[in-house]
């Protein structure tokens, strides 16, 4: 459906859960994280409920994500659901990564198909420091399960820090040379504790220079569909795979946003950084029909604020105080 700026709304990322097996520094705080009820994380039925009636609203992409989607048990199965109901024509995760291995080969199965690995270093120390947990092995497991499981579409996200880093930008590149996979690096947004935990993002047009310095010219590739988001890809000369670019704070890509996001609680939020949105779960524990479901969501989505304002003040709109691990990215 078209939002009130002509946006084609096509695609809901949904976190299922706010728990994770890792700490990231620029995800969850350092003292620990207040953990969601039980009782006020929605339902697989639940969350099936709004996937159904946001896909009479046009929607076609779900993105499954966290805190750590793999550790909500059942999530086998409940992949083969979302991807079974009338109209989602894709379904993807973004994971960590820690417990692919031995889960890669059924999600395969059960109709995932695609996969964002989040891996900011393949360094052991960088890791421990970044994420807080010894857990890089699992990772690399990981991803060789991801390979061998078949997965067309691979992407792995890095987000670069200044001083923790800056050496994986290369080496995370290389894997696009030997591996079929898109090898993305994400700007450090100011959402949650990133900058409370004192790191400071490496720019965009930093990345680049640093990637065409040590591996020549990056050739823009042609954006292909509208599902795509919001990175640009680039080519290198005898790369398998490609490299992409998500400049979340310099460039505005806002006007062509395609997606909104359900948080694990139930909360359909219409923009990263902002905190507009609609309660769905009181919506869905009052007793509305499926009707009424599809119109309020519709509804809301209409109101989605225009554009983000990480640098500037906005307009009225009220800023979010959500983690990302409460968010899913
Ligand atoms: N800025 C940029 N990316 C972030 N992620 C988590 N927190 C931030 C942040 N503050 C990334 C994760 C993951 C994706 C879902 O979001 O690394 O790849
Ligand atoms: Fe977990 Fe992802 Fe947050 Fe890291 S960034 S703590 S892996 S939810």
């Amino acid at each position: 459906m078209r939002d009130s700026f002509q946006r084609n709304i096509e695609y809901v990322r949904i976190s299922i859960t706010d728990l994770c097996n890792l700490r990231c520094r620029y995800c969850m705080p350092e003292a620990g994280v207040k953990k969601l009820r039980h009782g006020d994380v929605l339902t697989y039925e639940e969350i099936l409920r709004v996937v159904r009636a946001l896909a009479q609203l046009g929607i076609r992409k779900v993105r499954l994500t966290g805190g750590e989607p793999l550790l909500r048990p059942g999530i086998v199965d409940f992949v083969r659901r979302i991807k079974g109901v009338q109209g989602i024509e894709h379904v993807a995760m973004t994971t960590n990564g820690v417990l692919l291995s031995s889960m890669a080969g059924q999600l395969k199965e059960a109709g995932l198909d695609s996969v964002n690995v989040s891996v900011d270093t393949l360094r052991e120390d960088a890791f421990v420091f970044l994420t807080r947990r010894a857990l890089l092995p699992s990772v690399q497991e990981g991803l060789e399960a991801l390979f061998s499981a078949g997965f067309a579409d691979v992407k792995l996200n890095c987000v670069p820090i200044a001083g923790v880093n800056e050496e994986d930008i290369v080496q995370l590149a290389d894997l696009a040379r030997q591996y079929d996979v898109k090898v993305r690096f994400i700007e450090l947004m100011p959402i949650g504790c990133a900058f409370e935990a004192g790191l400071h993002g490496i720019p965009m047009d930093e990345v680049r220079k640093r990637l065409s310095e040590e591996y020549g010219t990056l050739l823009p590739v042609e954006r292909n569909s509208s599902l795509q988001g919001p990175a640009e890809y680039a080519c290198i000369s005898g790369f398998r795979g490609q490299v992409g670019f998500i400049d979340a704070m310099g460039h505005k890509f806002c006007h062509t946003c395609n997606r909104v996001r359900l948080t694990a609680e139930g909360f359909l939020k219409l923009c990263l950084y902002s905190g507009t949105g609609l309660d769905v779960r009181v919506l869905l524990r009052s007793g509305a029909e499926d009707g009424d479901l599809a119109k309020a969501l519709a509804r809301a989505i209409r109101r989605k604020p225009e554009a983000h304002s990480f640098l500037e003040e906005s307009g009225g709109d009220v800023r979010d105080a959500r983690y990302m691990y409460q968010v899913g990215g």
